[in-house]
């Protein structure tokens, strides 16, 4: 049978990595890396989340990107053709349209955590985060959440940037953003790194990464680490599937999926090694939660030489990276409208964009408004934070190894993925026992009917 041509490639032999790069490298490792790893005490929970990269993550993204340069479409048609051409049942395109979902849904509340950054930005230079104490500023990010039009005006900004960018198309849009974007946001991150150095707490922040301590190597932080690493590499979420349809025959699956796990990688433990030492120099827990770098980081800053100006960088460069990771989450259902239903990208935009407004205002509500309702003990910002992270990710995975490893004729994955005979072996391997086991382990505990 004749294969699908592909209606976009990126233009750049550098075009997939960077936006690859920019999708991985966003909040998951500036905001939400720093504090789960203090949450979890450090060194044991940067082990266990190294080792799920590694284990599961690199062989899912490698599956996603062939998945997504097979079927040359939109997740669900990526996938529905790749069925269809093994001769599987079109149900298969069920992963597609969870992952797409979840991207979509991600961003909902996405956007809200970005429009924090974007304030932060201009808070950090008006001077309205010169509070004496880590509760004073706890009172300033209150004060900012109660307000809906100011923490809407922030979202909705972020979200029009957003669709801005991906209705300019493949090339013109997202790549030529990622392109200034990414060497903009590696200048601004070794800038910071090379100031936390100098800022003394060095030593302390560095063990307290990779010092190992066993009595910290539990369940709860194995699959929290695992969660994370889905997250963090922006799996099953339709992005990097989306990606991948760009990605021109005979560039190497491998290696680029290699380039983008270790750049976020080491984007998260460079923001590690940047944030700690300044949380140590300053005496703070590094167990404070998700308000760590909203609340403490601003106190920090603060009582640093030129701490405003490298205050503004840190928040510029979170806001940025954020923006990266956003585009990548609504290009799957922005390409879907255009290639399925024949919708200019800038009309795709605009619809996708009525849902996403709406759905991300309720995101934002429940933060003011909308505080008092929380079904189950949850608001509805962390409703599809929980969705998405705790079940539709990781289920979008284990549908697409078994999917990959089980239902596809081996030479359709041997061929897209052209690699030699032992590396192919352990792909294999991963997708048919390592991923399935482990992250069947994430239900079963999620479902509390495994207690360890
Ligand atoms: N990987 C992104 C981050 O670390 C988040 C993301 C998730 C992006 C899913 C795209 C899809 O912030
Ligand atoms: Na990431």
């Amino acid at each position: 049978m004749t294969r699908e041509k592909p209606k976009n490639l990126w233009l750049s032999r550098w075009g997939f990595i960077l936006a690859a790069t920019g999708s991985a490298v966003g909040l998951g490792n500036i905001w939400k890396f720093p504090y789960i790893t203090g949450e979890y005490g450090g060194g044991a929970f940067v082990l266990m989340y190294l080792a799920c990269i590694f284990a599961i993550g690199v062989p899912v993204m490698m599956t996603e990107i062939a998945i997504g340069r097979r079927g040359r479409g939109s997740p669900i048609d990526a996938v529905g053709r790749t069925a269809q051409e093994n001769g599987s049942s079109p149900l298969w395109k069920g992963i597609g349209l969870m992952s797409m979902a979840a991207g979509f849904l991600i961003l909902c509340f996405y956007v809200v955590v970005a429009g924090w950054a974007f304030a932060y930005t201009l808070k950090m230079l008006d001077g309205s985060l010169a509070a004496s104490s880590v509760d004073g500023l706890a009172q300033v990010f209150e004060a900012h959440n109660a307000n809906p039009w100011q923490l809407g005006g922030w979202s909705v900004l972020v979200t029009l940037l957003t669709l801005w960018i991906v209705a300019k198309g493949v090339q013109a849009g997202i790549e030529r953003a990622v392109s200034w974007m990414m060497p903009g946001l590696a200048v601004m991150l070794l800038i910071l790194v090379g100031y936390a150095f100098t800022s003394g707490g060095f030593d302390q922040g560095f063990a307290f990464l990779f010092s190992f301590d066993t009595s910290k190597l539990t369940g709860e932080a194995l699959l929290t680490a695992l969660g994370h690493a889905f997250f963090t590499l922006s799996l099953a979420a339709g992005a990097i599937m989306t990606y991948g349809s760009y990605l021109p025959d005979g560039q190497s699956i491998a290696r680029t999926t290699f380039v983008v796990a270790i750049a976020d990688t080491c984007v998260a433990l460079l923001a590690g090694l940047a944030i700690f030492p300044i949380i140590f120099a300053n005496g703070m827990d590094p167990s404070a939660g998700p308000g760590l770098i909203f609340m403490s980081l601003p106190l920090a800053f603060q009582q640093m030489p030129f701490g405003t100006a490298f205050g503004v960088l840190f928040f510029a460069m979170v806001s940025l990276a954020a923006m990266t990771s956003a585009i990548s989450m609504i290009e799957a259902t922005v390409a879907y409208l255009n290639e399925k239903h024949g919708i200019s990208r800038l009309k795709a935009a605009m619809a996708a964009g009525a849902v996403l407004l709406v759905i991300s205002m309720l995101a934002m509500l429940s933060f003011n408004l909308m505080a008092g309702w929380t079904p189950m003990g949850k608001n509805f910002f962390d409703w599809l934070d929980y969705l998405t992270s705790r079940w539709m990710m990781p289920l979008g995975g284990i549908f697409t190894v078994i999917f990959a490893g089980y239902a596809l004729r081996s030479e359709i994955m041997r061929d897209e993925l052209d690699l030699p005979p032992l590396g192919y072996a352990l792909w294999l391997f991963m997708v048919r026992y390592v991923c399935p086991v482990l992250i069947t382990m994430v239900f079963l505990h999620a479902l509390g009917w495994l207690g360890f």
